[in-house]
């Protein structure tokens, strides 16, 4: 499976992010960090602005909700016609329904955990999401330390995905430069988020294709 560089906006200019967005035009994906001030503490931006960074993105949107009642509010996020919707265990008391809810509405649906939420909570749930994101920081900022603690996790998830055949996408986000890119990546992980090292590169795209080559590597030695 070829691997997937994915910019989050977050470390995005706010009221420029046409603008922004046309800097990353050799992404594979937009991470779109959605925010509500209670699952996490920072607050971002809701459904009106992600119908609108959908009408201008020409490449897809993948938003990643933070947000408490994921129940309620996932399935609106797929209903824009975003690629794909990702919401925390730690949030959901019905992740099975609510990961059909976005997959019925078109939109693959997508599992978080934070970083300390142990393998063995989603291991049942596996065959059920489209991709799973083991966050490498706490979630609600851009700008962290990568967190070893995701690598175990993202190689225990590697494991059981592969002893099921799984077509299933690992995701790690947070603290992705292309020192930990090469360490995610050879753990097992396929898709990576960047905020703050593609965002403060003076050329963005020749980062995102720097990140993908050094993801590539790591992923043939593995
Ligand atoms: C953190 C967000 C991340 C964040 C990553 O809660 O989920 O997507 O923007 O930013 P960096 O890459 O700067 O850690
Ligand atoms: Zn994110």
């Amino acid at each position: 499976m070829s691997v997937k560089i994915q910019p989050s906006i977050l470390s995005a200019d706010f009221v420029n992010f046409e603008r922004d967005f046309a800097s990353i035009s050799e992404a594979d994906g937009i991470h779109v960090d959605v925010m509500d001030g209670h699952f996490v503490p920072n607050l971002t931006f809701g459904t009106g602005m992600v119908k609108r960074m959908q009408e201008i993105a020409q490449v897809p949107l993948d938003v990643h909700l933070m947000i408490e009642n994921p129940e309620l509010w996932a399935k609106k996020y797929a209903e824009l016609g975003v690629f794909s919707v990702t919401f925390h265990l730690e949030a959901s008391s019905y992740p099975i329904e609510t990961a059909n809810a976005i997959k019925s509405n078109g939109s693959r649906a997508g599992l978080a955990i934070k970083p300390g939420t142990p393998v063995s909570d989603i291991e049942h749930l596996l065959d059920s999401f489209d991709q799973i994101l083991v966050m490498s920081v706490e979630p609600g900022f851009g700008g962290q330390s990568f967190m070893p603690v995701a690598l175990e996790k993202i190689s225990q998830i590697r494991s059981r995905l592969d002893e099921s055949g799984s077509q299933t996408w690992l995701q790690v986000d947070g603290g992705i430069n292309l020192e930990t890119i090469s360490l995610a990546a050879k753990a097992g992980a396929d898709t990576f988020v960047a905020g703050s090292s593609v965002f403060g590169a003076s050329d963005r795209n020749d980062m995102i294709a720097q990140l993908r080559i050094a993801a590539s590597i790591a992923r043939s030695n593995s």
